[in-house]
């Protein structure tokens, strides 16, 4: 399974604050908006991951996660020229996906709650073409809208449409088998001139080769595109993570816990931020995890979200 994150566009929602930036490196709350699609994806297991972005914009995650070695990963990086649409980040990649599965994810995307891991590494396990993640909203006119019967089978999606058939989104993450690429390469753009990712699901949809997996009440779904938004999740990431004391897609810290970094890596991590919160955070992770009897006592499972048996 490869993954890849789309991190382009120009972002004129969060206009001017985007005006020198691309959005996707913004903070949500104490750490770029990034780490949490990458989050993700690393705790679905997937370990390859293409990175794409504006040429402007492309150097700055070259800078801020190099080649993904510091994380036990492998991160690639393409260009997106211009906001042609979710679909094109399949088609730059077709090389790069070749024969595998892929699993797309936005870059403002944030998924947050206990089991998610579990939930999307059986998605991946399990997926047969097609799969999405449905999200119940209050506003669902925002987003794609996906309605199903009560067998969980989907029976229509829309785009943004006035008139929402049912209340539950579309997320901003996609599973599909490599045929992906052929398909989306006949996509022709909508009225709003780009190529929609709706479509791609609908073609998936037209051949009985889409499925929908829903996402409970128990889990937080946000996505950061809007003023507003944004704030929102960065206060959600504050509030959640000063109640428990453990951070949300620390990046260095799954890496960790999934045995792709040492505790020495992590430790010299935290050392060069030592003065603040985050780096505080990942030299306490190393030191805690000195003790042998320490790593006897715990069960990593809970903390990264897996179900027991993982
Ligand atoms: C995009 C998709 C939409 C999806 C949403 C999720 O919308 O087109 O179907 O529900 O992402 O974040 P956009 O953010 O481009 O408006």
């Amino acid at each position: 399974m490869k993954g890849i994150i789309l991190a382009g566009g120009s972002g004129t929602r969060l206009s001017p604050s985007t005006d020198s930036i691309n959005k996707h490196l913004l903070a949500v709350f104490d750490k770029p908006m990034i780490y949490y699609p990458l989050s993700v994806l690393m705790l679905g297991g997937i370990k390859e991951i293409m990175i794409i972005s504006t040429p402007e914009d492309k150097p700055r995650f070259e800078g801020l996660l190099g080649d993904g070695q510091s994380l036990g990963i492998t991160l690639e990086y393409r260009e997106q020229s211009n906001p042609n649409g979710i679909p094109e980040a399949l088609t730059l990649s077709e090389d790069f996906i070749g024969n595998d599965d892929v699993t797309l994810m936005l870059g403002d995307n944030i998924f947050y709650g206990q089991g998610f891991t579990t939930l999307f590494r059986n998605a991946i396990k399990n997926h047969k073409h097609a799969t999405v993640f449905g999200y119940r909203v209050k506003d669902a006119s925002r987003f794609g809208v996906v309605e199903f019967d009560h067998n969980q089978k989907v029976i229509s999606l829309e785009e943004k449409p006035e008139q929402p058939r049912s209340d539950f989104a579309v997320t901003g993450l996609y599973i599909y088998d490599h045929k992906a690429v052929k398909m989306a390469k006949k996509l022709k753009p909508s009225a709003r001139g780009e190529l929609e990712i709706t479509d791609l699901n609908r073609e998936y949809l037209k051949i009985g080769q889409l499925d929908v997996e829903l996402l409970g009440r128990g889990f937080a779904w946000m996505d950061a595109g809007t003023h507003e938004s944004l704030f929102e999740a960065s206060e959600f990431v504050k509030i959640t993570q000063q109640r428990q004391g453990f951070k949300l897609a620390c990046l260095e810290e799954i890496a960790f816990y999934l045995g792709y970094i040492s505790r020495n890596t992590i430790y010299k991590k935290g050392k060069t931020m030592e003065k603040n919160d985050y780096g505080k955070y990942l030299m306490e992770i190393a030191e805690r995890e000195h003790s042998q009897q320490y790593w006897e006592s715990i069960d990593r499972n809970p903390i990264l979200g897996l179900a027991a048996n993982e």
